[in-house]
């Protein structure tokens, strides 16, 4: 099964560059000696290219302030890695295809200085991507650099760009109409790693290709809707970045959009970029800003009977300011006004410091409409994005054995056991892999990104102006109560009967 995952990925790539094996690439990491570029980016270039998913001629260069050799890379980034016993030797000719270059982000003669050091490394057509894993702002200076000294001149140029795309809808449009004057839409791929996870792209599939879902994804079968995204830690050093953007624009604004888009969206004429990308904004545009009324938001506390870091509340975070009533943790309401959707609620929740690692999409049916038997639970279908990818439908079955009473038990689709063994890609894997195919699926188009900040901006204007006091939740606790009483008022109906047991201790 792994082969035939690993194969799939190739022949993909190999259909998409025309069997052009033989075209050069260089792929440009511009913040080489960061964090995200040692977490995510070289080590997500390692695995493409240890699996052989990458053109064969392909070289990767690192770009950043400080002075860096590619041994002190190779070790910066080396325990992210994943790098089994075996793997020494690949790993060796890994790092040999790398160079890295100092220099600074506003300086044009530097970057000349980039582009004629890439040159000595390109022989023939060759095509270049730029992956910019840099603070917002050094992008639109880098941006500018990059067209003005570093376009492939005999091959594409294409720019990945991570969040944050801006901080409300101003500076993204800024950030936006700064990146068209230099670039064309299908040039630039604005990453949003959710995109690339694996029950995410499965939306789609669950949705489009399975007749029996398809009449009932609608207000006159589904009671509400909430997708959810909980982390079992705080922000552990990162706060001083965190206060500045807090979790409604650090999570919901844009993978908890992206992921209530896909599951609202009408189904797409076709699986092309363009068709898909089209109905996202659609659902956005049938979507109000959402107001704090609809909102419920909490700031962790430390747990003084927990562990380790659970005594320590957002506030102890020496990067966070004592007075700061930034977000930990928030719940939206919102309503998608069309004919498909109208009066359901859509609920968005995310935290940090909450009870488990978790992230899903859980669909709640309506109740059964004459319940003979006296007892009937709601239906509900959960995809659960992480961990564990999962499909599950909780239903009503007749009590095993003699007695003719109901039991609440499940449909599941649990990833280990149907696909065991079946190593599944990480989210940048398939990203950046996209990018090489110049497939957009996956990313995020200017126009739907102006859609969610035009949701969500009058909401973070007014509270960086009132202030709001975030309610305190304890760390490791399930959050603020006043999200499920609000989740419960919009049509969300927990009973707590359900009961899993687990067939495959997974
Ligand atoms: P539950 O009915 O237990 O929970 C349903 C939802 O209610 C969740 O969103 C839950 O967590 C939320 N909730 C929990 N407590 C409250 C409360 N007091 N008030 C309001 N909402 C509440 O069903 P689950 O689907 O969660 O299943 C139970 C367990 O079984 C889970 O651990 C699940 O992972 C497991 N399971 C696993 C399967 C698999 O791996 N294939 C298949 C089926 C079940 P929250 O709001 O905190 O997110
Ligand atoms: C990032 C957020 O976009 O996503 C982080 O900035 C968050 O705060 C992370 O921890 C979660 O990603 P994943 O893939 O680990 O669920």
């Amino acid at each position: 099964m792994a082969d035939e995952g690993r194969e799939s990925g190739l022949s993909m790539l190999k259909d998409s560059m025309n069997q052009e094996d033989e075209v050069q690439h260089i792929f440009v990491v511009l913040g080489a000696s960061g964090d995200l570029a040692k977490k995510k980016i070289y080590p997500t270039l390692w695995w493409l290219y240890k699996d052989g998913l990458l053109p064969k001629k392909t070289k990767f260069v690192g770009y950043a302030r400080s002075v860096m050799t590619i041994d002190a890379l190779a070790a910066k980034t080396r325990p992210y890695m994943k790098i089994k016993d075996d793997q020494e030797g690949k790993l060796k000719e890994f790092f040999k295809e790398n160079v890295y270059y100092k220099g600074s982000y506003d300086d044009a003669a530097e970057f000349e200085h980039l582009n004629d050091n890439l040159k000595t490394l390109e022989k023939g057509k060759t095509n270049r991507l730029f992956y910019l894993a840099l603070p917002p702002s050094v992008f639109e200076s880098v941006t500018k650099h990059i067209k003005g000294a570093c376009m492939a001149e005999n091959g594409w140029t294409r720019v990945i760009v991570e969040k944050p795309f801006g901080r409300d809808l101003e500076s993204s449009s800024k950030l936006s109409n700064h990146l068209a004057g230099l670039f064309t839409e299908d040039q630039i791929y604005r990453i949003d790693h959710y995109l690339g996870k694996e029950m995410v792209q499965n939306l789609m599939v669950l949705r489009f290709a399975n007749r029996m879902f398809s009449p009932i994804w609608n207000r006159d079968s589904i009671a509400s809707v909430i997708i959810s995204f909980k982390e079992p830690f705080g922000t552990q050093g990162r706060g001083g970045y965190f206060d500045e953007f807090g979790i409604i624009r650090d999570v919901m604004q844009n993978h908890l959009l992206q992921i209530l888009c896909l599951t609202a969206m009408e189904k797409p004429a076709s699986t092309a970029a363009e068709d898909i990308r089209d109905e996202k904004v659609k659902v956005l545009k049938a979507m109000a800003p959402l107001t704090l009324d609809d909102m419920v938001l909490g700031q962790y506390v430390g747990d003084p009977d927990g562990e380790g870091d659970a005594k320590e509340g957002y506030l102890d975070d020496p990067t966070v300011s004592q007075k700061s009533v930034t977000p930990t943790f928030a719940f939206a309401k919102f309503l998608v006004k069309n004919e498909r959707w109208d009066g359901v609620p859509f609920m968005l929740k995310c935290g940090k410091a909450l009870n488990e690692r978790k992230a899903e999409v859980r669909v709640q049916f309506k109740d059964v409409p004459g319940d003979i038997f006296g007892n009937i639970m709601r239906n509900e279908l959960v995809i659960r994005v992480q961990p564990n990818e999962a499909v599950y439908v909780k239903l009503m079955t007749k009590k095993p054995g003699m007695a003719f009473g109901t039991e609440e038990t499940e449909l599941d689709l649990t990833y280990k056991s149907r696909y065991k063994d079946l190593p599944l890609p990480d989210a940048y894997e398939r990203l950046i892999l996209d990018v090489f195919c110049g497939s957009q699926i996956h990313f995020v188009r200017n126009d739907e990104l102006a859609e969610a900040w035009r949701i969500f901006t009058p909401v973070l204007h007014e509270i960086e102006a009132k202030k709001p006091k975030p309610i305190p939740y304890k760390y490791g606790s399930r959050g603020p109560t006043e999200a499920d009483e609000m989740a419960k008022k919009n049509n969300f109906h927990f009973t707590g009967t359900y009961k899993w047991s687990n067939p495959n201790k997974l």
